[in-house]
């Protein structure tokens, strides 16, 4: 078998499948055979060029205009007739956005919607944040036992996103079910089935977008960042188009939302793994943003992005013809040897961290970054003062929704002696 640059396909690299399980359970693990032989390589099953090495996927975010995200948000498995036309009933017209924009229009885009992001901005999420926090570990804090997924991890990021969206806290439910399937319509493979329910839920997720939309029309004024870019079309109307704003809307739901939901729960399985790390913070809540940096870095939420190819280019030693889409997988960047030393021990101490390419790099990186890095600081904080003594349920398996990009336990089984809490001894 020939790869579409006529070298041959290696036995390695002609097995690898990122919707197997070995993917699924550990992305860098999975991948520490190509970043030691063959640090890009094609793969027939999936029809991607596949980039495992820190300094190529960095190159490759780096250099938008040879490696254009185009295909950032396409869906990675072909989808049937059915569920197109399923999908052509919602009128459903996702169109770029930003984070799958080019340039020069993306630039524009990104500066003119940027003040949301400001961390001045940010700090008006921050007490709603704390007391969402304070409020959903009430309700836990005398079970001994809980779900974090379930009872927390998922919710909250949601309360977020939509609070910074701007968006009513409502239909929590169903957005939940809405943004799975957004997922598994991107990044999954589902099965002919199984692709017409998801394109169901993908077709109501547009059309509640687009009423959610209407509505903030009436009124743009107040916080929330579709109310500002609203307001931001008064002024820019090329710029900040009306296809944009719909479509920015049922994507920034998930950008903010499920990435946020599952680095937190990848955090406190990691934390509580490394139990050295968790009794450091607890007896040192100032390493807490060290430990919220190397947790995202060590097993980050998007474990891969994609991009294509607009010329004839090489990626290391190896050519790539012109069209080629390449899968790069930042969950093996942030564990090469080559940038990071001793990559698979977690050392909140590391002083090289924050390079890791969770949020991406360059002129895409992630703008919500600052704003998850709350969250998820927010959330140890709380829990190192309140529940120290946490431990994860032994023997859990743990589950993972199939799919390239998105990576975070379904499920977080965790559990404590409630007659150790803290406010019990010293109310
Ligand atoms: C872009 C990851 C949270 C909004 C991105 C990209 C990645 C990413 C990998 C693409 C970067 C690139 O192409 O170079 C993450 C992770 C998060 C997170 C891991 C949580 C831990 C958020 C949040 C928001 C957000 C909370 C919004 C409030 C965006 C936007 C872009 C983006 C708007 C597009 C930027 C552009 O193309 O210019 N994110 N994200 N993200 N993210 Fe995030």
């Amino acid at each position: 078998m020939t790869a579409p640059n006529g070298c041959p396909v290696s036995p390695e690299a002609a097995d690898f499948d990122p919707f197997e399980s070995a993917y699924q359970l550990d992305p860098p693990e999975a991948l520490r055979w190509s970043r030691d032989q063959e640090p890009v390589f094609y793969s027939p099953k999936l029809g991607y060029w596949v980039v495992s090495r820190y300094a190529d996927v960095k190159e490759i975010f780096r250099d938008n205009q040879v490696f254009s995200p185009a295909i950032a948000l396409e869906k990675i498995t072909p989808v049937s007739q059915e569920a197109q036309d399923t999908l052509k009933r919602y009128n459903y017209a996702m169109n770029r956005t930003l984070v799958n924009e080019d340039e020069p229009a993306h630039m524009e885009r990104r500066r003119a919607l940027m003040e949301s992001f400001t961390l001045d901005e940010l700090k008006h999420h921050e007490p709603m944040l704390q007391s969402l926090t304070q409020e959903y570990l009430d309700r836990i804090i005398d079970k001994g036992e809980a779900d974090l997924v379930d009872e927390m991890l998922w919710e909250i990021p949601l309360t977020v996103a939509l609070h910074f969206l701007g968006i009513p806290e409502e239909d929590m439910d169903t957005l939940r079910e809405y943004s799975i399937a957004h997922t598994v319509n991107t990044w999954g493979r589902p099965s002919k089935e199984e692709q017409v329910a998801v394109a169901e839920a993908v077709g109501k997720f547009w059309q509640y977008a687009g009423k959610v939309l209407e509505k903030m029309r009436q009124d743009p004024s107040g916080h929330g960042w579709m109310k500002y870019a609203i307001r931001m079309q008064k002024e820019l109307p090329d710029i900040v188009t009306d296809s944009y704003l719909h479509s920015m809307m049922m994507a920034g739901i998930v950008a903010a939302h499920e990435t946020t939901a599952h680095a937190s729960a990848n955090m406190f399985r990691l934390l509580l793994e490394n139990r050295e790390v968790w009794d450091d913070i607890c007896g040192n809540p100032a390493l807490i943003p060290n430990a919220v940096e190397e947790c995202l870095r060590y097993s980050g939420s998007v474990a891969a992005w994609r991009r294509i190819a607009t010329a004839d280019t090489r990626i290391g030693d190896t050519e790539i013809p012109k069209g080629s889409k390449l899968l790069i997988i930042s969950a093996s960047a942030n564990h090469d040897d080559r940038h990071f030393e001793n990559p698979d021990d977690l050392d909140i101490y590391r002083d090289n961290t924050t390079d890791h390419l969770t949020f991406g790099y360059g002129a895409h990186q992630c703008m919500g970054k600052n704003l998850a890095r709350m969250e998820m600081r927010i959330f140890l904080e709380a829990f190192t003062r309140r529940l120290p003594q946490l431990e994860l349920v032994p023997d859990q398996t743990f589950t993972f929704v199939p799919n390239t990009s998105f990576r975070g336990p379904e499920h977080l089984w965790v559990r404590w002696d409630q007659r150790q809490n803290p406010e019990r001894r010293d109310p």
